[in-house]
């Protein structure tokens, strides 16, 4: 990056990606924003990297929202490129990035913080963690898929409950309302979702990549479409290489080792 506000680290195939400006708790400002989406570009074509981690930096936030100094003064016209050009629509570019990725929520998820965890696959979060869409206190609503995608998780109550009120909610109401899949103590956090993502980089990528393709496609399309893109991939992966590795170890009694191809 050209500059610290994102720091990367890699792990065997799991790359961690980091929004690093505590002093405003993460907040997503633009750079931040073309950052994230230009990092999962890089590592939507690096086959060495099979699954990506997001979390923020510091104890206290994951990403506290978009970063309202910049809504003063902004032009909705500006505004309007900002969310919407593929550069900077980092909620579409997590949503879309073809290769399992997990939010490590650490703190804070308000906002475009918690529509960039709903846009991740799962969401591992601390149990100091707070959730919310406070963007009605600002006489505003989500931007980043809040309306869409929080329903989808919560139910239409719930969700609505969430944004009419913009009140927060702890980790476990989180796990509870299915916001979140785990809670885990904050100083076992990144341990949990490391070895859960090693675990998942260890499948094949094939498989990953098809698996969320039709899981992806459960939220959009019809039953019956989605199931007929289920079975279309399913033959798709039938032929992969990975395929015959799998069986194989199966029946030699082996781990298998999958080569993404
Ligand atoms: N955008 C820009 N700056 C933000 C921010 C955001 N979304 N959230 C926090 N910050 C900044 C604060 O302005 C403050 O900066 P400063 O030290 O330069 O004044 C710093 O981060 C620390 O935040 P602070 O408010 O002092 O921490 P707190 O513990 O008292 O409160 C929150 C934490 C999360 C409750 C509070 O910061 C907050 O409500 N943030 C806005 C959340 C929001 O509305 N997000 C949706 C935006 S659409």
């Amino acid at each position: 990056m050209a500059d610290d506000t994102i720091l990367i680290s890699t792990t065997g195939h799991v790359a961690t990606i980091t929004i690093n400006r505590p002093d405003k708790l993460n907040a997503l400002n633009e750079p931040t924003r073309a950052g994230i989406v230009a990092l999962l570009d890089r590592f939507e074509n690096d086959p060495e990297i099979r699954v990506v981690i997001l979390t923020g930096a510091g104890e206290k936030a994951f990403i506290a929202g978009a970063d309202i100094g910049e809504f003063e003064g902004r032009t909705p016209v500006a505004q309007f490129r900002v969310m919407n050009s593929p550069d900077t629509n980092a909620f579409e570019a997590a949503d879309r990035f073809p290769k399992p990725i997990i939010a490590a929520v650490n703190g804070f998820c308000l906002g475009g913080g918690c529509e960039l965890a709903m846009a991740c696959d799962i969401r591992i979060a601390s149990d100091k963690a707070k959730f919310g869409q406070p963007e009605v206190n600002l006489g505003l609503l989500p931007g980043g898929g809040g309306t869409q995608r929080l329903p989808r998780f919560v139910g239409l109550g719930n969700a609505f409950k969430l944004l009419y009120t913009g009140d927060m909610v702890t980790a476990d109401e989180a796990l509870r309302l299915g916001l979140v899949s785990e809670v885990v103590p904050a100083a076992d956090l990144m341990t949990r979702v490391n070895a859960l993502a090693a675990a998942i980089a260890s499948k094949s990528p094939v498989a990953l990549r098809y698996i969320k393709e039709a899981l992806r496609a459960s939220m959009r399309a019809p039953m019956d479409e989605g199931l007929r893109l289920e079975r279309t991939l399913f033959g798709l992966v039938f032929a992969s290489e990975d395929k015959v590795e799998g069986v194989a170890a199966f029946l030699q009694k082996r781990k298998p080792e999958f080569k993404g191809a």
